[in-house]
């Protein structure tokens, strides 16, 4: 599982460097958003040496957000990037599950070109950024083994919407964004991979970054995106499971390998079922990241 995700604007050789020797569990190179048309071809180029060039942190995954199905550069995005072989590519701007098993076509022939096993190159979906995908919730898991993980943004949803504010006076997100994020959490729970948390603009802000990620990991999120190096560290440890979590996780799941085959067992006077179980596995497997044996 990835907690942080860190976007680098990907024609900025000095920001991928940066990124490059962050903490973040991935890097996410951007061909979109954040950059300009006109730099489109030097980004791809700079993406695909960056990701040619050696690893500064060898467990630091490396993935490209390329440009929507229906933007007319996807294919030129792919033709340039895969293979160089990143970890997996980041979707934009969907209308339903069915644009992200386009994309998935699309990787079964270039993996075949450059000698990949078919498979390889994983999918992240961002699955909030039209009123279509909203409408047309799910189908996620027919990605099957390819699809890593499901994320949200609001930017492009509140353009859609003619929303004029995105979060409250007190920081929390308004009522449409809310929705988004609930159904990416519902979405990713239904095609069981992980849901990462959106990106929280204000770079400054530490304390409201803390709380936001706080509240993602209460929700369910295992990770969250990022546009800044300074929010690596917050993220990381917002998704880390405390010492005391581990343990007491490791005892439940101790309690129930001790009565095989009981739907229920009894741990300091509680009682425990299977949800139970299912939710102590979830925090050993976040804390495995954190011992560093990756996704
Ligand atoms: N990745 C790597 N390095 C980054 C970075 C990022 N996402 N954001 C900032 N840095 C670097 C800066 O280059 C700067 O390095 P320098 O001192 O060597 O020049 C250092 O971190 C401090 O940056 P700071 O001055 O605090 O911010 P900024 O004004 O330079 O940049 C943003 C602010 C928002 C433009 C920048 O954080 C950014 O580009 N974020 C990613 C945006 C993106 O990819 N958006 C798409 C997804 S929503
Ligand atoms: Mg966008």
């Amino acid at each position: 599982m990835l907690r942080s995700l860190l976007f680098v604007p990907g024609d900025s050789e000095r920001k991928l460097a940066k990124a490059a020797a962050s903490a973040a569990d991935a890097l996410i190179l951007d061909l979109e958003d954040s950059v300009a048309p006109e730099r489109l071809p030097a980004a791809r180029q700079c993406v695909a040496e960056f990701l040619r060039g050696a690893r500064e942190r060898p467990a630091q995954q490396r993935w490209v957000r390329v440009n929507g199905v229906q933007s007319g550069e996807i294919l030129r995005d792919l033709a340039a990037v895969v293979g160089a072989r990143p970890d997996g590519i980041v979707l934009p701007k969907v209308r339903s599950a069915q644009d992200a098993l386009l994309l998935a076509h699309y990787l079964e022939a270039l993996e075949v070109r450059e000698g990949l096993a078919p498979g390889s190159v994983r999918i992240i979906v961002i699955t909030t950024e039209t009123p279509e995908a909203l409408l047309a919730p799910g189908g996620y898991a027919a990605l099957g083994a390819r699809l890593a993980g499901l994320t949200w943004g609001m930017e492009d949803l509140s353009a859609a919407l003619g929303a004029s504010v995105k979060r409250e006076e007190d920081g929390s997100l308004a009522a449409p964004f809310l929705a988004a994020r609930t159904c990416c959490l519902l979405q990713a729970a239904a095609a069981k991979v992980q849901a990462i948390d959106g990106v929280y603009a204000g770079f400054r802000d530490r304390q409201g970054l803390e709380r936001e990620a706080e509240r993602a990991r209460r929700d369910g999120f295992t990770g969250k995106l990022a546009i800044h190096p300074d929010q690596i560290e917050p993220i990381n440890a917002a998704f880390t499971p405390s010492a005391e979590e581990v343990e007491r996780a490791r005892r439940i799941v101790a309690a129930f390998e001790a009565t095989p085959g009981a739907g229920v067992v009894g741990l300091d006077g509680q009682m425990l079922d299977r949800p139970h179980l299912e939710h102590a596995r979830r925090v050993l497997e976040m804390a495995g990241v954190s011992e560093g044996k990756g996704s």
